[in-house]
């Protein structure tokens, strides 16, 4: 028998860089093993309310006694923080783990930590994108969780893609409003999602009634042959409140208990 070749200088290192890869993909999938439930909220429009449906749905959640954690992926634009009002990033521990606070009852963890200023513009490409959801995902550590809710970048284009991807998302809540043209983006994200082969638990129209009218996204939902999980009204409490607007008001909190209901039975029918 002879014994084992001396490999070359760049053999060594392909090598060293696929045993690199291994225990990446490794490390993510032990955090994400923790995690019962991966969701996105999403749409493919920005401004319709991803946003502020993934913070109540995620504080709805926590409500319920659930653990629950929101992961704001919207790297261009992350506003979780904001409609949170935490600006306490994670805490590091001495191996570099970032140990994500908690705000209502929910884990935060966001983009907008690791920036310099809250107005800074930040502009990615794909595999950037990739690498830095990759090491979010290797060093937060979650604990064990019920929910992860992802508030996802809008658009169909390499960000969310990206994300999707990354995030190996069990299931997601598409966003629609009123007006017809939102119902059309809607549309074309649920396309989106199932060209790739993942599952739309249903959709949420979000500022329902008023000026603009109501039932589009349900309309848009029986034609699709999807769950429509629930309406929430336009209403002032998600503007100017201190807290998210389930906690504020009763009728909010009736209208996302709902939304959270559909969500359990529709993800539990995934599994
Ligand atoms: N149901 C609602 N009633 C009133 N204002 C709302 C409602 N939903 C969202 N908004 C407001 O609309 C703006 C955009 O919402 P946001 O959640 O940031 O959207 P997105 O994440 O899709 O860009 C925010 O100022 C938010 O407070
Ligand atoms: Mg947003």
């Amino acid at each position: 028998m002879t014994s084992p070749r001396k490999l070359s200088p760049q053999e060594e290192a392909r090598l060293a860089q696929v045993r690199q890869q291994f225990q990446q993909r490794k490390a993510i999938s032990d955090q994400l093993g923790r995690i019962k439930n991966r969701i996105g909220v999403y749409s493919g429009k920005g401004g319709v309310g991803k946003t502020t449906v993934a913070v109540n749905l995620a504080v709805m959640l926590a409500q319920e006694g659930a653990n629950v954690a929101i992961f704001d992926c919207d790297i261009d634009c992350p506003n979780v923080t904001r409609v949170l009002r935490i600006s306490e990033g994670p805490k590091q521990d001495d191996e570099g783990r970032f140990h994500p606070s908690s705000r209502f009852g929910v884990k935060v963890m966001s983009m907008s930590f690791f920036q310099e200023k809250e107005d800074e513009a930040i502009i990615w490409r794909g595999p950037m994108i990739h690498n830095a959801i990759n090491q979010f995902l290797q060093m937060t550590e979650w604990g064990d969780l019920d929910y992860m809710i992802a508030d996802l970048p809008p658009g169909t284009s390499d960000a969310p893609l990206t994300v999707m991807q990354t995030l190996n998302l069990d299931g997601f809540v598409v966003v629609s409003t009123p007006q017809e043209l939102s119902a059309l983006d809607a549309k074309r994200s649920i396309n989106m999602i199932k060209k790739m082969n993942l599952n739309v638990l249903g959709i949420v129209e979000n500022m329902s009634g008023g000026i603009f009218g109501k039932g589009a996204a349900e309309d848009l939902a029986d034609e699709l042959d999807l769950p429509f999980l629930g309406n929430v009204s336009l209403r002032e409490e998600f503007l100017n409140s201190k807290q998210p607007a389930v906690l504020e008001s009763d009728a909010v909190a009736d209208e996302f208990s709902h939304i959270a209901a559909g969500v359990r039975r529709e993800i539990s029918a995934l599994t």
